[in-house]
């Protein structure tokens, strides 16, 4: 069968374990997605290392346009991330008519309902499960296999960076910036580590996923955001001495005025599940009303956890965009103009 053709903007980390996992795992991911997925172009900042990771037969270029101006290409994956570049070129691919995959939590938490607006004019796919979470497939979860539930609330450790280094600390005694390093060299961080310790990171997943749970539009402007910045050694210490982890969690909550939307550091009994995530691992806690209290966990970050969420989504994407377009599930957090109306709560 014809194969799909996928350009890629950026191969750093989530990049190169999605360019590596396509490649190892090909027979299988064939078979389910029930085409061949190819990579034909690559957009890279640095050419040179972009054609070491991805030998001969994909085309490098330094010039993204060339990627979502492609007219062979029918899925771009964008992991270039922040709300600069990838901004344009996520519109321009939309525009062109390609599906998009992003794993980009920030640009749909500030821009998403403009992403997922022109999509649904254009009739394309725009897919994310890698935008929260890493590896765990939560974002399918509470889109197809929670979606018989009314979802009450969801509560998770959706920072991989600030898991890592508040349990080194805890676990080992070391300080913060030694920690932080670690987490940098290890891929988790973001290019800009304030927005992991500042929650800021995790403020946007929590975003995504109320838009999701509760069909209302990206609002990170309303979102509570607390970082881990403030906290000491002592107060991890003492927590532990009364029998609590401290943990970055992003919760959203349905209540009868409004949706809370909030991320902060939070005590957490020590003999609960997910006080006993550690490293850079997620766990996400979804309540629905049928199904009750859920709990996925997996790792939030680095280069082939992410680059498994990236290729649910091309598998998905390649199933869907073989089906009729009219009887498509749109891939977006909310129907635009079927949303609904509940507040954002102030905090
Ligand atoms: N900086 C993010 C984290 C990467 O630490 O979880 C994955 O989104």
């Amino acid at each position: 069968m014809k194969p799909i053709k996928v350009g890629l903007l950026g191969i750093g980390t989530v990049g190169t374990g999605t360019f590596h996992v396509l490649k190892r795992n090909q027979e299988e991911i064939i078979r389910r997605a029930g085409r061949p997925i190819e990579i034909i172009m690559v957009a890279a900042r640095n050419v040179e290392r972009a054609r070491a990771i991805v030998g001969d037969g994909v085309e490098v270029v330094n010039d993204p346009a060339l990627v979502v101006n492609h007219p062979d290409i029918d899925i771009v994956v964008e992991v270039i991330g922040g709300c600069g570049i990838a901004k344009d070129l996520v519109l321009q691919a939309i525009a062109n008519g390609k599906h998009v995959i992003t794993a980009n939590k920030a640009l749909l938490a500030i821009h998403g309902n403009e992403i997922f607006s022109a999509a649904h004019k254009k009739g394309v796919m725009v897919a994310f499960e890698a935008a929260v979470a890493g590896g765990i497939p939560i974002i399918k979860a509470l889109r197809e296999g929670l979606t018989a539930n009314r979802i009450e609330w969801i509560a998770g450790i959706i920072n991989g960076t600030t898991n890592f280094i508040l349990s080194e600390m805890r676990d080992k005694g070391l300080d913060f910036d030694t920690v932080l390093k670690q987490a940098q060299a290890l891929g988790y961080a973001e290019a800009d580590p304030t927005f992991d310790i500042e929650g800021i990171d995790a403020g946007h997943k929590a975003s995504i996923m109320a838009s999701i749970a509760f069909g209302v539009p990206m609002q990170f402007d309303a979102t509570h955001v607390e970082g881990i910045s403030n906290l000491q050694a002592v107060d991890i210490r003492y927590a532990e001495e009364l029998g609590y982890r401290i943990k970055l969690l992003g919760i959203t909550k349905r209540t009868v005025d409004g949706i809370e939307l909030r991320t902060h550091p939070t005590l957490i009994p020590a003999k609960r599940l997910i006080a006993n995530v550690e490293g850079a691992m997620n766990a996400v806690l979804v309540q629905g009303d049928a199904v009750g209290a859920t709990l996925y966990s997996g790792k939030g970050a680095g280069s082939e956890p992410t680059a498994s969420a990236v290729i649910a989504d091309l598998v998905d994407i390649t199933r869907l965009a073989t089906a009729d377009p009219e009887h498509r599930v749109p891939h977006m957090a909310f129907q635009p103009g079927s949303i609904s109306n509940l507040p954002i709560l102030p905090m």
